[in-house]
């Protein structure tokens, strides 16, 4: 084995995974107030070292620098100044998110702009959907929030609509109405595999949609469960989803790769913030090299069949990216 493995060019040649920086997707917190914290638009977020809370125009700014670098996307999750019990903020026209799209959409029209649709960083309680009378998550009632709150990010120019919320049926709910209201050709990138993660915990510090009380297992996946998640897939795929996400990515493998072979269909690994913040710590104490831990990162998750990865690194991987060819 080890003759294929005596140069650099005979490992070129025959290397089974490429990484390009086409392939990321930059998230980004768009704010509608900062905190004090604040200098030139950037709200840095404490728990996510290089992440920071964005205004609407350092939000533009920083979708040029990813343009630059050559990445595919950007993916928009909003921070809004008020909430509420039904997360209103969500669809509202002149939501954060909305005004983000529109903003970036009219300053780099090349620019895909990716929307997360959800309610749990517009409700008081933080939970993804609308509550009933004993706390516990509507699932029905929630469907028609978070369809008018996808056509609302399709009105305001989103090329991908991405529903996080994982209530049942909502891929289905989303499309028929994207379709009712003329957004026949807004593809939805389900996160079809969202696990109740403790990786997602940076996140909710950036987003503040820690649940006030409870937690998220009674909507997202039980970690423990494959099967399920396939099945989850495929339930997706029915319900016309285009693209399909397995989130967190590092600890699920598995997935991307059984979902990849069960449905054919683009995957996307979401490489979260707890992902995020462990490489970046590890880096700043010295524990690990971050360029190298993150582009052996990047290209597993290519390699167990991710098509598309949306990872906090974006950037500076696609500026590695550039530097190695
Ligand atoms: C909203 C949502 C979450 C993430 C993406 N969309 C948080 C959650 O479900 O609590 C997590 C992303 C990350 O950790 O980077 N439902």
């Amino acid at each position: 084995m080890r003759r294929l493995r005596s140069s650099a060019g005979l490992r070129g040649l025959v290397r089974e995974t490429e990484l390009r920086a086409g392939q990321l997707v930059l998230p980004m917190f768009v704010a509608e107030r900062l905190g004090p914290g604040a200098s030139d638009g950037r709200e840095p977020i404490a728990t996510m070292p290089g992440v920071a809370r964005l205004s609407l125009s350092a939000a533009v700014e920083e979708a040029r620098a990813a343009a630059e670098l050559g990445l595919a996307a950007v993916m928009l999750f909003g921070v809004p100044a008020e909430k509420d019990a039904h997360g209103s903020g969500a669809w509202d026209d002149e939501g954060v998110v909305q005004l983000a799209t529109r903003a970036i959409k009219q300053a780099l029209p090349g620019v895909l702009v990716m929307t997360d649709v959800c309610l749990c960083e517009y409700t008081t309680h933080g939970h993804c959907g609308v509550l009933r009378a004993d706390d516990s998550v509507d699932n029905d009632a929630t469907l028609e929030l978070l369809a008018r709150t996808a056509v609302s990010h399709a009105r305001a120019g989103a090329a991908v609509i991405a529903p996080s919320d994982m209530m049942d049926g909502r891929v289905g709910a989303i499309r028929e109405e994207l379709d009712g209201e003329g957004f026949t050709d807004v593809p939805i990138l389900a996160y079809s595999a969202k696990f109740a993660s403790a990786f997602y915990g940076p996140f909710r510090d950036a987003a503040g949609s820690t649940p006030a009380f409870g937690d998220r297992r009674g909507y997202q996946m039980d970690p423990a469960n494959g099967r399920e998640a396939v099945r989850e897939a495929l339930l997706d795929v029915s319900e016309g989803a285009d693209m399909l996400m397995v989130k967190p990515a590092l600890a699920y493998g598995d997935l991307i790769a059984a979902i990849k072979a069960a449905t054919q269909l683009p995957v996307a690994a979401y490489n979260v913030s707890g992902e995020y913040a462990m490489v970046k710590a590890a880096a700043a104490a010295g524990y690990l090299d971050e360029r190298a831990t993150v582009l052996e990162i990047l290209t597993s998750l290519r390699r167990a069949g991710a098509d598309t990865v949306i990872t906090y690194h974006a950037k500076e991987a696609a500026q590695w990216l550039a530097e190695q060819s």
